[in-house]
């Protein structure tokens, strides 16, 4: 058959998403039980609590157990969102993890996860974007719905950061903490679901938020582990004035895409990184105080998993109800950054 007479077959024509919405039908979230207080690190390093709680508003993180893995805590979280969903593992189509401590390189956690939860029919993959991940796992979760390829997915955002802290580094061991926030989108025709999402990067500023060591420019060797490679890094001062210039700038411009402000938002759910990052991003969006929902004195920056388990506590605390309009708003190494829309 010569090419002109194929008739070409588009699996995919625009007119397929007419009639779909993608909504997050449930969330859930876990964290450790452990708690690391200012206090308790006070001993580790020459740190207190009055610096940590006034440069970042953080009075204590969770810590996993030993031997409780990223994927532990994914699965609790994402067996939480599945059964407040109504949904059973064998509806999950489609497993999305966003994680940058992932239990190990390959295979990836997304795969760990389909076993432990028993979701045998799902596909699974990673993503990673370090504190941006959330985001971009939801936006790729709703485009696979959208394009009628799943029907159920289940996206997560989960970290085990105290495996990847450098515990006497003051500069940055004071901010991370662990856990994991899930939630199952579904096509459903009675929500408008993600309204809208944008993202962006900057891998020019790589190495001010880094883990130089373990990947295929640095293999792990005794040098590297010696030269403490595989600790995170992170240029403090750098990273704070463009995450609060990067959100700003995914605020305005997803809010402008739905033709909304911010009086119409009901939440705003900041990537919990510190409370002066949240405060200088409210006062340049003209948010009022408690319009932008901060949980990050209790848990840390938790990387991927912070809009996840910030979201789950909007929806159990009753911050929130079906219809409200919520703003995501992340920032994280690469950098990377993004924000998004959401009819509730
Ligand atoms: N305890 C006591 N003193 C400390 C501590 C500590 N834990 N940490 C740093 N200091 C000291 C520094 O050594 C410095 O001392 P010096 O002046 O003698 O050199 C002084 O405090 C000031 O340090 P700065 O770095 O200027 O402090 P800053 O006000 O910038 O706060 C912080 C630091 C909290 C890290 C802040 O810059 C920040 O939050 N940055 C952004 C983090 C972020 O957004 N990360 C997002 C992404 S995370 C991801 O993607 C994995």
């Amino acid at each position: 058959m010569s090419t002109s007479s194929k008739r070409i077959q588009h699996p995919r024509s625009v007119h397929d998403f007419k009639g779909r919405t993608c909504s997050i039908t449930a969330v859930g979230s876990y964290v450790p039980s452990k708690i690391l207080t200012n206090a308790d690190l006070e001993k580790l390093v020459d740190t207190s609590d009055e610096w940590i709680q006034t440069r970042t508003g953080i009075r204590e993180r969770r810590i996993a157990a030993p031997g409780e893995l990223t994927s532990d805590m994914a699965s609790a979280a994402a067996r939480k969102a599945m059964e407040r969903a109504g949904v059973t593992a064998d509806q999950i189509e489609l497993i999305i993890v966003a994680t940058i401590t992932p239990d190990m390189p390959f295979p990836c956690t997304a795969c760990l996860v389909q076993q432990k939860i028993g979701a045998k029919r799902a596909a699974a993959f990673d993503i990673e974007a370090a504190c941006s991940g959330f985001v971009c796992a939801l936006e790729i979760g709703q485009q696979f719905i959208m394009s009628r390829t799943y029907d159920t997915v289940l996206v997560i955002g989960a970290e085990k950061l105290s495996s990847i802290v450098d515990w006497t580094d003051r500069n940055t061991c004071v901010l991370f903490g662990d856990g994991a926030g899930a939630a199952v989108l579904q096509n459903r025709s009675d929500s408008h679901g993600l309204l809208a999402t944008t993202m962006g990067a900057d891998g020019a500023k790589g190495d001010l938020l880094c883990m130089p060591g373990g990947g295929s420019k640095h293999p792990a060797t005794a040098e590297t582990v010696a030269s403490r490679l595989h600790y995170l890094r992170m240029d403090g001062k750098e990273t704070f004035k463009h995450a609060v210039n990067a959100m700003n700038t995914a605020a305005k411009e997803v809010l402008s895409k739905c033709g909304l402000h911010m009086s119409d938002i009901k939440c705003v759910i900041p990537h919990q990184a510190n409370q002066r990052i949240l405060s200088a991003v409210a006062d340049r969006l003209g948010a009022l105080e408690d319009q932008v929902f901060m949980n990050l004195q209790s848990y840390g920056n938790t990387s991927a998993a912070s809009v996840a388990i910030a979201l789950d506590e909007v929806v159990t605390r009753g911050r929130i109800q079906r219809g409200d309009l919520l703003l995501l708003l992340v920032f994280g190494a690469g950098f990377t950054w993004g924000a998004a829309v959401i009819e509730w």
